[in-house]
């Protein structure tokens, strides 16, 4: 590796930290893929494999227009001592991937189970991935570096619309959970219809249901709702009379 500057090289490690996770990330998405059988997750998994891979090819240019070798770690010291540590370091990065697909198959008792678990896992990776983007952002801010801000804040953003659809994905996997899992018998919907068997079949209106009602009733207008009351109000007096 050329002699880089203080700030280059940190930026060389926090770029290697954040090519290191979209490698791991790349592997497991390949497992949790052939895993998923709904299929708007699964199309969304197969998106974000793409993007991931675009993002360590992104990653791994920055480091080399910065003078850096793309590895999973970058030590100081003596060229041949700091290469032998990233040869480990990339083989045990390498072996933690390539134990992670098998590890993912076999997580979970049911299917439903297993993609709800490899989802969690996925938010849990994004989150890291934000971080660390959000740090390198805030690093090449601080450096001046304006095309690494830029690289890492876009894809820090592409993390982010990951992240927040598997938030929206994680309760319907739940669902599914529950529907594979759970008795018919025990799940809310059906203990709902249960007991409203046993309930009189006419609810009661509460008094603002009632307001509600009548308001829909003359077209949504509260001052037809004001003149139907008073009027409600006049009838009684005059059949009194
Ligand atoms: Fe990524």
């Amino acid at each position: 590796m050329a002699d880089l500057s203080a700030g280059d090289t940190k930026l060389v490690q926090y770029l290697n930290e954040a090519y290191g996770l979209e490698k791991r990330l790349e592997t497991a998405l390949q497992a949790h893929i052939a895993l998923t059988t709904r299929p708007p997750y699964k199309k969304r998994l197969k998106e974000h494999l793409s993007e991931t891979k675009r993002h360590s090819r992104e990653v791994k240019q920055r480091i080399k227009q910065l003078g850096g070798t793309a590895e999973t770690v970058s030590a100081p010291g003596p060229e041949p001592i700091a290469e032998a540590a990233q040869a480990v370091v990339a083989g045990a990065q390498k072996a933690v991937a390539l134990a992670q697909g098998p590890l993912h198959a076999l997580r979970g008792t049911g299917e439903d189970e297993k993609q709800l678990k490899n989802a969690k896992t996925e938010y849990a990776s994004e989150a890291e991935e934000i971080a660390t983007y959000t740090a390198i952002e805030a690093l090449a801010e601080a450096l001046g570096d304006r095309d690494t801000q830029r690289l890492a804040r876009s894809i820090r953003r592409d993390e982010e619309r990951m992240s927040s659809f598997l938030e929206k994905e994680i309760p319907r996997l739940t669902k599914a959970v529950v529907k594979a899992e759970v008795p018919a018998s025990e799940r809310r919907s059906s203990r709902a219809t249960a007991s409203s068997k046993a309930k009189p079949t006419v609810a009661k209106r509460s008094p603002v249901t009632k307001a509600k009602a009548k308001t829909k009733a003359v077209g949504g207008n509260s001052r037809a709702v004001a003149k139907a009351k008073a009027a409600a109000k006049r009838r009684p007096a005059r059949s009194a009379a």
